[in-house]
């Protein structure tokens, strides 16, 4: 099957189960060439094999995603690092050994078997083990790293369901693999080890304050953020729009006492999102109140398509303390709100 065919022509997308059958019929694909989307403990990735630079051609395409932004190679084990990083530093050893699997990536020197499409050119690879057994199981079963953005299309929310990664990939990826909902629902943390000190490039899934636990000299995302000249080299994908629904985003802050927007920019066709209920008296059509940041930060994109979905006009949300999970939620609001 030629790149023409998938250029031009709706694929017929499978929705695969999670069970080894199912799952081996999807390594099989990606052995192939072709894409499929599964499922991780952060969001649903969007998957080709890391070594094949036409099948990563059809990831950037499928998704429409601009050629600067590089993938993240996933790993079934820490030992396959080694065939797609060359040096990597002790204490980059000692944070994977922490963390993996899970949420952390990391960004190490790349072996010239990981295409440059792969790094959008890149001297360096960023690689994870994600926390999942169907992740695992269909990276072990393809018997090669596989390079995978997030499961949605460019600039929308990535994907923490499988209905999600189907709303925006059918017809355009050979499988789906139909999993539960994301256990995080936000990205991973994206640390640049390749140079000293280490910094956070993406707050994710891993908290700054774990990551300091093991390595006291991490340069926090929010010191890096704000040297534009380096966060713009070291991770490119920054630069991009991101995790924007089409409604207008808007935070409300508690602690500050903040009262709600007033009365005329809400309206029934507003949503409510937060830990605590909505201090105005506008009717919203709909509130989702969460128990705690880890399930907001879990909820997030589900409900910015259910609001798409909607076509609600606003959605109002609580701003929270940037603890934890706390600070990569707060990250993505206000990526959503900007
Ligand atoms: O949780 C996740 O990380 C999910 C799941 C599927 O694993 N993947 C994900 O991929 O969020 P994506 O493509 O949406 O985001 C990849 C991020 C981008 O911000 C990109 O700039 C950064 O990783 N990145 C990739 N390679 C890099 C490199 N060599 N140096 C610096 N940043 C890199
Ligand atoms: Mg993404």
């Amino acid at each position: 099957m030629g790149v023409g065919h998938i250029e031009f022509e709706p694929l017929k997308t499978l929705y695969l189960s999670e069970s080894s059958h199912d799952v081996a019929i999807a390594a099989d694909l990606l052995r192939r060439g072709e894409l499929v989307a599964f499922p991780t403990e952060t969001v649903y990735g969007l998957g080709a094999i890391a070594t094949d630079a036409r099948a990563i051609e059809r990831i950037f395409q499928a998704k429409g995603r601009p050629t600067d932004n590089p993938l993240i190679v996933h790993l079934a084990s820490e030992n396959q690092v080694h065939e797609v990083a060359t040096y990597i530093d002790p204490i980059a050893f000692e944070l994977m050994h922490s963390f993996w699997p899970g949420p952390l990536t990391l960004v190490l020197e790349k072996r010239d078997r990981i295409p440059g499409i792969v790094t959008c050119g890149l001297t360096t690879v960023a690689v994870r083990m994600p926390n999942h057994p169907t992740a695992l199981q269909l990276i072990q079963s393809a018997a090669l790293p596989v390079a995978a953005p997030s499961a949605n299309l460019s600039g929308r929310p990535s994907a923490t369901t499988w209905q999600a990664a189907a709303e925006d990939l059918d017809g355009k990826v050979a499988a789906i693999i139909c999993g539960k909902p994301c256990i995080y629902g936000l990205e991973s943390t994206v640390v640049d080890v390749a140079s000293h000190p280490f910094r956070i490039l993406r707050p994710g899934g891993v908290s700054l304050e774990a990551l300091q636990a093991r390595y006291a000299k991490i340069i926090p995302y929010s010191q890096n953020s704000t040297d534009p000249s380096t966060t713009l080299a070291n991770s490119p994908g920054l630069r991009h729009r991101h995790y924007q629904p089409k409604a207008k985003v808007m935070l409300v802050d508690r602690r500050k006492g903040n009262l709600d927007p007033p009365l005329e920019s809400l309206s029934s066709e507003s949503y409510y999102l937060g830990l605590q209920p909505p201090n105005s008296s506008a009717t919203f059509r709909k509130v989702v109140l969460c128990e705690s940041v880890e399930s907001y930060a879990a909820q997030l994109f589900d409900v910015f398509r259910q609001a798409d979905a909607d076509n609600a006009r606003v959605i109002l949300c609580e701003s929270v303390s940037e603890v934890g999970i706390g600070a990569a939620l707060m990250d993505r609001l206000r990526r959503a709100a900007s």
